[in-house]
């Protein structure tokens, strides 16, 4: 029996909880070929949503292409990959070929295709550029790179669906010059649809505003967290489907402690799982979950020991205020609690903490983004 709990990577439809107004809206978004942005913290599950998106489109006959902005070291590495990623939705070779050098006219596209001869997948394809210097050469070849989804949808008569996830990552080849040059593309391309995806909602809210290129360029969703009860429901739903009885409340009690984060939740459920089975137990209950957690907690301890080390003495203080109080961190009342020190260096720390993703804001109050973390400051730390 295989554990239904998957986490750390894009999640399988049968483990995706909930989501269906956000899937169905972004569907049909996706099929109006508009361009959307989805927007929400890390690990929130844009990714899964999109993978889930991507092949309900592909199944109505639309070419998916998906590429994660983030991956890429330059800007030529990032034309270069987003070429391959289209060319790889064309499935006749010698096709594909051809469009390509009809629209890449002022570099040399280099492709090689390798067939895999020990498998029955596709083999791999890899273009590049290698002519492409210049600033100037490089802004050329973008304006070409981002009209090819067009030509695609084109010659091949079918709609295009173009997801680039990690797109805060997009700021950092040559800044505002990108996000021209892929506005002014996308916008003529009436029969591709685009899904922008980003986990830095500052940078990403930032893009959309009135002086730069994407603003008002379609719609912005901006994914929640899945509602506690639904995914408390599904997770027990998930526990008795694989043969394993949860004590009641049981997927309450994970939902809760993960700070109902879709990947701390699944973490946690993934480990209470493997607890159970471990001891070849077919029932699930709050103390597989505590020993699961106190597991957790001993393999990361290394890793929290020098996040804490790292830290300064007020970022300690206010970091534990935040797991213990999280609400009215520079009232007199909780600085004086928790021995914080003046305002100014209990905003300062506040900063550094969410500059580093330490915490977040939510709200009127704080919270720390990994949950195991919030556990591991609350138990070893004083
Ligand atoms: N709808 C869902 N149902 C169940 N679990 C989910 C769902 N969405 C996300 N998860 C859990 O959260 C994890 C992270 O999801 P995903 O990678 O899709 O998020 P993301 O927002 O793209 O994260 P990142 O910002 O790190 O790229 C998944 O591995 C899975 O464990
Ligand atoms: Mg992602």
């Amino acid at each position: 029996m295989e554990n239904p709990f998957v986490y750390g990577e894009i999640v399988p439809s049968a483990a995706f909880a909930n989501r269906v107004d956000e899937l169905h809206r972004l569907v049909a978004d996706l099929d109006a070929s508009q361009k959307i942005f989805l927007i929400s913290p890390r690990r929130y599950g844009k990714s899964s949503l999109i993978r889930r998106a991507l092949s309900v489109m592909a199944r109505r006959g639309a070419l998916t292409v998906d590429v994660t902005v983030a991956s890429f070291s330059s800007y030529v590495a990032f034309l270069e990959g987003y070429s391959r990623a289209l060319l790889a939705a064309e499935t006749k070779w010698d096709r594909a070929r051809t469009w390509l050098g009809e629209v890449i006219r002022s570099a040399r596209p280099e492709v090689r295709y390798e067939p895999d001869t020990s498998s029955t997948t596709a083999g791999s394809l890899s273009v590049s550029f290698p002519s492409v210097r210049s600033e100037r050469d490089i802004a050329r070849l973008a304006q070409e790179v981002f009209a090819l989804p067009g030509r695609l949808a084109e010659v091949r008569r079918r709609k295009v669906v173009v997801a680039l996830d990690e797109f805060q990552a997009i700021a950092g080849f040559n800044g505002g010059s990108v996000e021209h040059a892929l506005r002014a593309a996308v916008q003529q391309q009436r029969d591709v649809g685009y899904v922008f995806a980003g986990s830095e909602p500052s940078l990403m809210e930032q893009m959309l505003t009135p002086k730069r290129p994407f603003y008002k360029a379609g719609p912005v969703m901006r994914l929640e967290r899945i509602p506690a009860d639904e995914f408390a429901a599904f997770l027990d739903g998930r526990f008795a489907k694989s043969g394993i009885k949860p004590e009641d409340g049981l997927g309450a009690a994970i939902v809760e402690l993960a700070g109902n984060l879709p990947y701390d939740v699944q973490r946690l459920a993934h480990e209470t799982w493997d607890e159970v089975r471990r001891g070849g137990r077919r029932r699930a209950t709050l103390d597989d979950l505590h020993q699961a957690l106190r597991r957790l907690l001993t393999e990361q301890q290394i890793i929290f020991e020098s996040l804490w080390q790292r830290l300064t003495l007020p970022q300690r203080a206010v970091l534990r205020a935040v797991v213990l109080d999280g609400k009215e961190l520079l009232s007199a009342d909780v600085r004086s609690r928790h021995r914080l020190g003046g305002p100014s260096t209990v905003q300062t720390a506040l900063a550094a903490l969410t500059r580093d993703d330490v915490i977040s804001r939510e709200g009127p109050s704080y919270v720390v983004v990994d949950s195991l973390l919030r556990e591991w400051v609350a138990r070893k730390t004083f």
